[in-house]
């Protein structure tokens, strides 16, 4: 008989568990273009992500698919490294596994990086944007189907996602260290196009300040399993009208490992700061 989802993610979770030398304190998701911050991790252990039970395996260009064990400025943390997307034909099931594994693992906080299209007139492609809400246009959601009760409850509250508390503290890292740090809405939508400039338009109409293609499913999950969450997005190109040019997924790439560093040293210093003993 398969196995129901509960159980797969208990054997994923155990799995992991059983890799950790010490609990990591967080869990991060980078992006597309954004896995450098792998290089400020002391990696114990890289593990590929069809070496995990249950785990989907990641194809798009640009996400190596491997789960990071190891720590930032010593503390544990489990990243990453690629993720799933809803537009690679994955179920929402499949795209938010891993968010469940982690709370599973013992991870109650949630890093999350993406690359996404400005709808903000003032934004620039380069600029990074703290994510205080988002807005689904997935036209679905991950929670559809019967309610995990052992995860969280059937209807969950959205009135504070994404945590001031963290977004604070990230603000007053930034300014610290002298990076300027935007903040607004990401707009999720399936992909796999870019936007028309009329969609564009439509999503900034919407209330958006940015838009891609992730980290909503994974989010909702997460935060459903009473995670705390900090997101991070760069604005990769734009979709401001009389700004929008042709863009590419070499292009997102490109300025996603242009504005890297940054971004890097913010999550890295935000973790150092949340979790130091
Ligand atoms: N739209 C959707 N997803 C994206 C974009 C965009 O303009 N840029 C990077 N990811």
């Amino acid at each position: 008989m398969e196995k129901t989802i509960i159980e797969k993610i208990n054997e994923a979770a155990a799995y992991l568990k059983s890799q950790f030398s010490e609990q990591p304190k967080v869990g991060i998701i980078l992006g597309t273009g954004l896995g450098g911050l792998v290089n400020e991790i002391k990696i114990e252990k890289s593990i590929k992500y069809e070496d995990i039970p249950h785990f989907p395996v990641s194809t798009v260009q640009g996400h190596s698919g491997r789960m990071i064990i190891g720590t930032i400025g010593n503390v544990p943390v489990l990243a990453m490294q690629g993720r799933f997307h809803y537009y690679e034909g994955y179920k929402m099931e499949q795209v938010t596994f891993p968010a469940r594994v982690m709370k599973v693992a013992g991870i109650n906080t949630l890093f999350v990086s993406n690359a996404s299209g400005g709808l903000n007139p003032t934004f620039k492609v380069g600029d990074i944007m703290i994510i205080t809400d988002h807005i689904n246009m997935f036209g679905t959601n991950p929670l559809i189907g019967p309610n995990l009760e052992e995860f969280g409850p059937r209807f969950p509250d959205m009135s504070e996602v994404y945590s001031k508390r963290l977004t604070k503290m990230a603000l007053e890292i930034a300014q610290k260290n002298g990076i300027s740090l935007k903040q607004g809405v990401y707009v999720g939508t399936t992909g796999p196009t870019f936007e028309t400039p009329s969609e564009y338009k439509m999503f900034r109409t919407l209330g958006g300040d940015a838009v891609g293609m992730s980290t909503v499913p994974e989010v909702i999950i997460a935060h459903h399993a009473g995670m705390e969450i900090f997101g991070i997005s760069i604005i990769t190109d734009s979709g401001v009208p009389g700004e929008i040019v042709e863009v590419s997924h070499e292009e997102v790439q490109k300025v996603a490992g242009a504005a890297e560093p940054l971004m890097t040293k913010v999550i890295k210093e935000l973790v150092i700061e949340e979790f130091k003993k």
